[in-house]
Parts: structure tokens; C-alpha cells; sequence
């Protein structure tokens, strides 16, 4: 059940909030009264708190100037600030704690698709600058009033998702990946006005720059259940403005949910998802997304590698390949491709064959090294390359399993040659 009266907040705020974090509240409240500004607790924290679901950002907004306030908070907890002078926004980091305090502002549009250009304005203008009637909703530290122009408490009750009005998607088309991902993170519903403006502008997403799209991406396959919301995004349409080959289906939604069971649960899976995404897409279709999204270099690679074993999957599939045989294919190639192609695979043999190579053959490493072949006579150069190379294959395959073997082994080679 949702509370709403001031008594009621604060009494949300003592249940649901770790101490530490009640006392940094308490100590922002502090900073913001030195200069006698209002300040105000908003947006994901305001209603996840009355959701009853932990929150990851503290996001504080200050009607006067938030650098001010941050940096006299900063002071208390001998924190380190940075500022945004744009937004007049600023971070305080200490410990692993960070706080986020801005100025309460409205925005305007010049453009779609732009950054606004910003003013300074009172919590109420501030808000209605905001995505969604739920995340539109802040707590006056002060007195624990509940602000709320949207009926955002409404919306959370009767579990919606509800733009502030018709031209938002318009401003900042980057809403409809975040109107995707809440409905989707929160089990609501897009509310039936926001789900029809959603669809009017979804060419809106065509002014949004490739970075801020593959920022939005990324954000989804750091969720929980990225399949929900990529499964969600292809029925809209909203996918296949990525890329028009990528699909949300029950094939996405299995691997997913395999990739989490293989990796650790404290292992990032964001790369893995990334990777079983576009696990179908073609040669050519990877290379198009990389351009669309411009991806990072590590994505980039991780992709083409994936694309790399997909193609060396026939050889993979022999079950007599030698230890070393499955070492040169597969060395040098990322960790995240394996263990996407291992998932997608349904033979026992590739599995197997990745599995050896992740959990042993990429360790092995010979006894001798460079410098002791030198101390045996040998000058360095392709040759000694030649009899190290030699030595690993030995190794990986088990014909030389300690320093002495490899000692003979290189002592025979000498003499035959
Ligand atoms: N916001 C917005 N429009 C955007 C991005 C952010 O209106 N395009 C506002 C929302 O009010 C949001 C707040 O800025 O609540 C903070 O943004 P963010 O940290 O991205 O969202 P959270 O609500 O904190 O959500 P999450 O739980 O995903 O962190």
C-alpha cells in the first residue's frame, strides 16, 4: 500500500533506508538550510522508496544552487566534488558512497533529439521536466511533504507508465527505451495515451546521436532481465531500430536466462548479453550494428570474435581434436565470444571443447622460457619461436608434462637438426 502523508514518508524513509544513508539525508538537509535553500529528495529513489524496492542513486534537488550545497556538504564528509557548471549540477564522492544534487531547473527543447537548454526554476517546473508521471514525484527533506503535480502517486498505484505530456517522447526520444525499461524492471503497463504517442514517434528515435542509443542499450543489459525488455522492444518496434534483423524471441529469452546460470552471479553479464543479441545477426549485419551504435572497442571485438568461432564451429565439432588444435583456434579470442557460442551451441562436443580451453589449455604455459633455451645454445629468433611453439603443443597435448621433458625434447630437436 502506498503512503503518502508527510508522518507517513518519514516513517518510510526510518523503515526502508539504511541508517547511513537516513544520516546522509540528514546531513544534506543541513548543508541545504546553511544557505537557506529548500531541498528535495527525487525521481527514482522518491519511488522506489514507495514501491518498497532499494534504490540505487541518491538524486537531491536544491532550490538555489546545488554547487553550493555540494560543496558544503563535501566538507562534512570530506568528500570530493565535481561539477557540471552546464546543469549546475554536482557530484560529492567519498568512500564508495556518491550523492547527486542539482539545481532545480526547467528545460526547453531547440530541437528533438538535443541536449535542453536549461533555467533555473522551483521544484515544481522541475519536475515537470521529467520523464514519467512516476518518476516525477520529490520528498521536501525538511517537513517529508510529498510533492506530486503528476499524480505519480496514482500512476504508481495503478502500476502506469504516463508521459507529462504529448511532446515528450518528441524532446528526448531516448524516453522510449527508459519507458521500456520501467514497465518492464517494475511489471507496470504503458498507459494506454503513452503507449500510442510512443508508437507516433518512434522515427523520433533517428534524432537520438549513436552514443546516447547505445548508452540506452547498454543501461537494458544492465537490468536484471534484459530479455524482458528487448523481447518488449522488438513487439513495439523499437528494436529493430538498432538493427532490422535483431529479434526478442523465446530463442533470446532461453540464452539469457542459460547465460546467467554459467556465469558467476558477481561476474558483469552485460558484455554476454551484448554478445547474444547479435549472436544471430551475419557477418555483414555485425559489422552494420557496430556502425549504428558505435560500440566500444571492447564490444567491437568481443562480436567479431563471436562471429570468428561461428565459423570455426566445424572444426570444434570433431571429438578427436587435439588439445593443441583447439588451442590455436580458439586462442587470442575473447572470453565473452566463447562463452556466448558454449551457450548457443547444442553439441556436447563444442561445449566441451570451449570448456577445456577456458578452464585449463589457456593457462598452460611452458617450463622453459626464452632465456633458459638461450643458456641450452639456442639463439633467439624464428627458430627459438619455432622450438617454444613446439614445446606448448607438447604441453597442451600431455607428451611433455614437466621442465626435464621439455629439457629432452628440446636436446632431441637439436640433435635431429
Ligand atoms: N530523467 C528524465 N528524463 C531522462 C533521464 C532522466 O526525466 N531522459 C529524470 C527522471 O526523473 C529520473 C531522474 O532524472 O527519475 C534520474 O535519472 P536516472 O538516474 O536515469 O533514473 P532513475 O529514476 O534514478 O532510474 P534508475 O532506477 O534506472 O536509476
Amino acid at each position: 500500500m502506498i503512503m503518502k502523508n508527510s508522518d507517513n514518508i518519514a516513517n518510510l524513509i526510518q523503515d526502508r533506508f539504511p541508517p547511513e544513508v537516513q544520516e546522509i539525508v540528514t546531513i544534506a538537509g543541513k548543508a541545504a538550510g546553511q544557505h537557506h535553500y529548500k531541498l528535495y529528495m527525487v525521481g527514482g529513489i522518491v519511488r522506489d522508496l514507495l514501491l518498497g524496492r532499494p534504490s540505487p542513486d541518491l538524486d537531491l534537488v536544491v532550490e538555489g544552487d546545488a554547487v553550493e550545497v555540494a560543496r558544503y556538504f563535501a566538507e562534512i564528509l570530506h568528500g570530493k566534488v565535481t561539477v557540471h557548471t552546464r546543469f549546475r549540477t554536482a557530484t560529492v564522492k567519498w568512500d564508495s558512497m556518491n550523492v547527486d544534487f542539482a539545481t532545480a531547473r526547467s528545460e526547453t527543447y531547440a530541437r528533438p533529439g538535443v541536449l535542453p537548454t536549461v533555467k533555473a526554476g522551483d521544484i515544481v517546473t522541475d519536475l515537470s521536466r521529467r520523464d514519467f508521471t512516476i518518476n516525477s514525484l520529490a520528498v521536501d527533506i525538511s517537513s517529508g511533504e510529498v510533492i506530486d503535480p503528476y499524480n505519480g502517486i496514482k500512476d504508481i498505484e495503478k502500476r502506469l507508465i504516463s508521459v507529462l505530456h504529448e511532446k515528450s517522447f518528441i524532446d528526448d526520444a531516448t524516453r522510449i527505451w527508459r519507458a521500456i525499461r520501467y514497465e518492464q524492471r517494475l511489471d507496470f503497463t504503458l498507459e494506454p495515451d503513452t503507449l500510442r504517442l510512443l508508437k507516433r514517434d518512434l522515427d523520433m528515435l533517428d534524432t537520438i546521436s549513436r552514443d546516447r542509443i547505445r548508452h540506452e542499450l547498454e543501461l537494458v543489459l544492465k537490468e536484471e532481465k534484459p530479455e524482458k525488455m528487448i523481447k518488449r522492444a522488438s513487439e513495439l518496434g523499437v528494436l529493430e531500430k538498432l538493427h532490422p534483423s535483431l529479434v526478442g524471441d523465446n530463442w533470446l529469452i532461453e540464452t539469457f536466462r542459460k547465460a546467467r546460470e554459467v556465469v558467476s552471479p558477481d561476474s558483469p553479464l552485460t558484455e554476454l548479453f551484448l554478445a547474444l543479441l547479435a549472436y544471430r545477426l551475419s557477418e555483414r549485419e555485425t559489422e552494420e550494428l557496430i556502425v549504428r551504435l558505435r560500440l566500444r572497442k571492447l564490444q567491437t571485438q568481443i562480436l567479431r570474435d563471436a562471429s570468428l568461432v561461428k565459423g570455426r564451429l566445424i572444426k570444434l565439432r570433431e571429438s578427436g581434436i587435439k588439445p593443441s588444435e583447439i588451442y590455436n583456434l580458439l586462442h587470442g579470442l575473447s572470453v565473452t565470444a566463447l562463452t556466448a557460442v558454449s551457450i548457443d551451441t547444442d553439441s556436447p562436443t563444442v561445449k566441451e571443447n570451449i570448456g577445456l580451453y577456458l578452464d585449463t589449455l589457456r593457462y598452460i604455459r611452458t617450463a622453459l622460457t626464452g632465456k633458459d633455451l638461450e643458456k641450452m645454445g639456442i639463439k633467439p629468433g624464428p627458430h627459438m619461436k619455432e622450438i617454444l611453439l613446439k614445446l606448448l603443443q607438447a604441453r597442451l597435448d600431455g607428451q611433455v608434462t614437466d621442465k626435464q621433458g621439455e629439457i629432452e625434447m628440446v636436446r632431441k630437436q637439436s640433435n635431429s637438426n
